[in-house]
């Protein structure tokens, strides 16, 4: 099967041209002006934009979570995905304390494998390391594929690891030529400030925000970087929400230390005034939480300035009842919003269409990047002869509406009701294939395909 992209203009990282794009097969096979060859199909692309699919390096689907699960699966949330023109998104596999990393990775094995409609990869989050795990971070880099091992400084009594195992976790990660994600907040400043609101009987989601100032997260930010640095191992901090946070990763290139930054969409458009309206607020109960108006303009700047280096979404959806389990306690709400589907078309429109960034650091942030720190590259994250045919046809003039009746994540509200954006999906092929046409998908669950990726590469 062939196709030929007619006549668009083509966005990478770093170019800007108008040119037709010949697939065969799996992969882009030319690309050229008026290219003369024979196309089982022809996509006239004339006034759109054609640019890489977006890649997602951090979504929650299916996840066991605060007593219940993420309501995405790897096909919804996946499917969901490729409308908003993303075709590749990486998962979390959650270790269950004493138990082993091969163990976790089987049983999200289960319930990816032949369900995902897009391309996934899995990060493997590390939650007890001990001895044992440590003898099997060399297989997950080598054999599975999985170069990238997360961590929470916060969700103490969960998720949390102190920093004797983030130490010794860095040491043979670095060994081993992986990189370290990092949930970066500290987990014992909110807890007890979590647990001094509830004695108070302040209950409502505003408390949610209130037990996580910006102070728990530049001071995580700050000892993760130094801890890095200490260790020399590859960093990159996930959802940076604030000024106080990527103050303390701009400090560290004064010592010429890389770290890694990655922002949600919801950092650069939402702030926390939100959490005014009484429990309506549980729909952006997530943490970090939404900040203020001056983090907002920082991490654009940051982006400019080349410290951000990724925007993703934290995707996490619960479905309105499962937010529910939090309305006499904000600390039961479950953490996470729906955006998978939203960011690529927000982030395009808020920051492209605003002039806060330009077409290229768009695709460089939201494709190129994630797919290079996260070793896909040059396989994903760009349109090039020999890559990955995961492109998306944009048409930049479409005026539309974001809303929980039209979208197509498994979650019952919208954190973005009502939100005008300008920009659409129009078409999206994952490897070759038309996965999205005339507002429908047009390949089954099981397409996806998981994506072994390569040793992390600091040269981005
Ligand atoms: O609120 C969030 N972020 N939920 C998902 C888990 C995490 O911390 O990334
Ligand atoms: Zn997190
Ligand atoms: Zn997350």
């Amino acid at each position: 099967m062939s196709q030929l992209i007619k006549n668009g203009r083509v966005i990478t990282a770093t170019d800007d041209y108008v040119a037709d794009i010949f697939i065969e097969g799996e992969t882009v096979s030319a690309i050229g002006k008026n290219l003369s060859v024979k196309a089982n199909k022809e996509i006239d692309a004339s006034s759109m934009l054609v640019f890489p699919g977006g890649i997602d390096p951090h979504v929650h689907l299916d996840m066991p979570f605060m007593g219940t699960f993420s309501s995405d699966t790897h096909e919804t949330g996946t499917r969901a995905a490729l409308f908003g023109g993303t075709t590749t998104v990486i998962d979390f596999v959650l270790q269950t304390q004493g138990k082993s990393l091969q163990s976790a990775l089987d049983n999200w094995n289960s319930r990816a494998k032949g369900n995902a409609v897009g391309d996934y990869s899995f990060h493997m989050a590390v939650t007890d390391f001990n001895e044992n795990t440590k003898k099997e971070i060399k297989h997950f880099i080598e054999e599975e594929g999985i170069t990238s091992f997360k961590t929470f400084m916060a969700y103490k009594g969960a998720l949390m690891i102190d920093d004797r195992q983030m130490i010794g976790l860095m040491e043979e990660v670095k060994k081993c030529g992986g990189l370290i994600n990092v949930h970066a907040t500290n987990g014992d400043m909110i807890d007890y400030l979590v647990q001094k609101h509830r004695e108070e009987g302040k209950l409502s989601p505003l408390y949610h925000y209130l037990s996580q100032p910006e102070v728990t997260e530049a001071e995580a930010a700050e000892r993760f970087v130094d801890m890095a640095n200490f260790t020399g191992c590859p960093g990159y901090i996930v959802h940076l929400t604030c000024e106080g946070a990527l103050n303390a990763v701009r400090n560290a290139t004064k010592r010429n230390q890389k770290v890694f930054v990655e922002t949600c969409i919801q950092y650069l458009i939402l702030d926390a005034s939100l959490y005014e309206k009484d429990f309506e607020g549980a729909k952006w109960v997530m943490s970090p939480p939404l900040r203020e108006k001056k983090d907002q303009e920082t991490l654009w700047a940051g982006i400019n300035q080349g410290l951000v280096n990724v925007v993703a979404t934290d995707h996490c959806p619960f479905m309105w009842e499962q937010k529910k389990m939090g309305e006499n306690d904000f600390s039961k709400i479950p953490n996470g919003h729906p955006a998978i589907e939203n960011r690529m078309e927000l982030l395009f429109s808020e920051g492209v269409n605003k002039g806060k960034i330009t077409l290229n650091k768009y695709i460089e942030v939201a494709c190129t990047n994630p797919a290079k720190i996260f070793g896909m590259f040059p396989r994903k994250g760009t349109i090039a002869v020999g890559s990955d045919a995961d492109i998306v046809i944009f048409d930049p003039n479409k005026k539309h509406t974001l809303s929980a009746k039209s979208h197509h994540m498994n979650v019952d509200y919208s954190g973005y009701e009502g939100w005008e954006v300008t920009g659409k999906v129009k078409t999206v092929l994952l490897r070759g294939e038309i996965a999205i046409e005339n507002n429908e998908c047009k390949i089954e669950k099981g397409f996806g395909k998981f994506i072994k990726r390569k040793k992390v590469s600091q040269n981005i």
